[in-house]
């Protein structure tokens, strides 16, 4: 069995994993003009291949994709459609999420951007936060990682949660909105706002100047999820005016964000450089490899992407 490795990160932890969980397999590294590689390739894991390599390897029998976003990959518009692709779901990957999302909801709701300004303003001030329990919180997206990191708001008191999604959801104390027609309504009781839905056609650009309107006055806004899931421009103006009182933003529609940005020295813009969650080979590897067992065996894994609805 043949597996093919095409990522710009480093090779030799996934070699060695896969190595020790499946003696049998033959781990390749891709590179241009290496024939050895592209040969009888069975198997393919991959993150950010460029586009049109894919189109190399239409008898693959599976592209596992080493993230849980896919955006990347489904914008090659030489995909082959026949091979089923796999996204990342991964305990280890959920728990970076949840305490990225944990962290800046905590961190808006006790107004910690705002005891920091104050620092630096020489003010001594206090004032009481929103009762934990009714603060509004709301998730763009209930799925693994909105999911997760919902139940450990929960834990933490956080009452108010509410989630929009495509499909109605049933998650016990998250109140479930979905569809277009709902999105005004959710966004109205939001006031911590999570963004974490897959980019897709139907999501570039939801949160816009007509969303951020719907939001309480002076919400914060975070987003883990994808760059391009935010018009930049609406997002500080609405900063700018107050509607938004702070953003925590981790992704961006161009990574490295350039240089010249505004978002680099806006003073309640609070950037990390994608780093919410990070795959770690010796943790997800297991499940990938329980992938492939179960392909080997003529039985679908879980968590292929649906082409369709782009995740
Ligand atoms: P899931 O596929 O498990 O969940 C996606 C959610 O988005 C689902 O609830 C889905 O609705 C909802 N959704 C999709 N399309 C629409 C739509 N058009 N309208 C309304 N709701 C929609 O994804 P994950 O939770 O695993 O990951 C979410 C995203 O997080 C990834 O796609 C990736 O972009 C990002 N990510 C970022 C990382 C970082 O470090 N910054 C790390 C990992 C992921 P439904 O439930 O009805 O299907
Ligand atoms: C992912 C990511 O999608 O790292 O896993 O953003």
């Amino acid at each position: 069995m043949n597996i093919l490795y095409i990522s710009p990160y480093d090779p030799a932890p996934w070699q060695r994993q896969i190595e020790q969980l499946l003696p049998q397999a033959r781990f390749r590294v891709w590179a241009e003009g290496a024939a050895d590689a592209a040969a009888d390739v069975d198997y393919i894991l991959c993150w950010k291949p460029e586009p049109g390599l894919l189109a190399r390897f239409p008898g693959a029998r599976a592209i596992f994709n080493l993230g849980a976003g896919v955006d990347a990959l489904l914008q090659d518009p030489a995909l082959p459609s026949t091979v089923p692709i796999f996204r990342l779901v991964d305990p280890v990957l959920t728990a970076g999420m949840v305490e990225y999302v944990v962290h800046w909801v905590l961190h808006f709701h006790r107004d910690f951007h705002g005891y920091a300004r104050r620092q630096r303003q020489g003010l001594w001030q206090e004032h009481a936060p929103p009762f934990t329990a009714r603060r509004g919180v709301g998730f763009l997206g209930l799925g693994q990682l909105a999911g997760a990191s919902a139940r450990a708001l929960q834990a933490l008191g956080f009452a108010n949660i509410a989630a929009w999604s495509r499909r109605a959801k049933a998650h016990p104390g998250i109140e479930s909105f979905a569809g277009d027609p709902e999105l005004k309504s959710f966004l109205a009781r939001t006031e911590i706002l999570v963004t974490l839905l897959p980019l897709t056609p139907a999501t570039s650009g939801i949160v816009n100047t007509q969303t951020l309107a719907c939001l309480a006055d002076g919400a914060c806004v975070i987003n883990p999820g994808r760059g391009a899931l935010i018009d930049d421009d609406a997002l500080l103006q609405a900063l700018n005016s107050g509607k938004v009182q702070a953003a925590a933003l981790d992704t961006f529609a161009t990574e490295p964000l350039p240089a010249e940005h505004p978002y680099w020295t806006h003073p309640r813009v609070f950037m990390t450089p994608h780093i919410a969650s990070i795959t770690v080979a010796g943790a997800a590897a297991g499940g990938i490899v329980a992938g492939i067992q179960k392909i080997e065996a003529g039985e679908m894994p879980d968590n292929v992407v649906d082409l369709q609805h782009g995740y």
